[in-house]
């Protein structure tokens, strides 16, 4: 039977969490171009590891995947980032990681958790409860501007 524990991030995991972002990140084929020609774009701020608004999900002893938080100055809660391992997608990592954000988003008074997804993400956050409520333009191109709603 699988083990899986969600805990905070700690500081000391900056950069394989930069990795792992990397990997999920290139495994997006549409984007793989931008991403190696703009290496930076892949970042881990200290800042928000330290603050306890980064959580990592363990799988059997082993980090599947992580996701960032950051307050929005309405109230709302911002899923900043989202990144499972490539070879462990499709296992309800990602959606285990939206529900844990989306307790501490509610747990925090926020009534919403948004995101500005990845077009490649849609099928995945729709799954997820989030509802599409536009487009914005993002560094690299269009990006979904989708919301959770956190109480019934
Ligand atoms: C998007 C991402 C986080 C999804 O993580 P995941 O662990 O594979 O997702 P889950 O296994 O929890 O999927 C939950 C549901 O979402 C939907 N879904 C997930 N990936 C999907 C895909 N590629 N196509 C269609 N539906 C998908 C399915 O309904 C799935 O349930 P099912 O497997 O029982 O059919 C992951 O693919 C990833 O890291 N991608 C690269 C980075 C990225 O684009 N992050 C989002 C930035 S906004």
């Amino acid at each position: 039977m699988d083990s899986i524990i969600i805990r905070n991030a700690i500081v000391s995991e900056k950069a394989a969490l930069e990795a792992l972002q990397l990997r999920a990140s290139l495994a997006n084929e549409g984007d793989r171009a931008a991403l190696l020609a703009n290496p930076d774009a892949i970042e881990q701020p200290i800042e928000q590891i330290a603050s306890g608004d980064v959580f990592v999900l363990e799988l059997n002893g082993k980090i599947a995947g992580f996701a960032a938080l950051i307050p929005k100055p309405d109230g709302d809660t911002e899923l900043d980032g989202l990144f499972v391992e490539p070879d462990l997608r499709r296992r309800g990592v990602g959606r285990l990681l939206v529900e844990h954000c989306a307790q501490i988003a509610l747990s925090k008074g926020s009534l919403n958790l948004c995101v500005i997804g990845n077009p490649h993400a849609e099928a995945f956050y729709l799954s997820c409860g989030f509802e599409m409520g536009g487009w914005t333009e993002t560094r690299f191109g269009p990006g979904l501007l989708m919301r959770k709603r956190l109480l019934a």
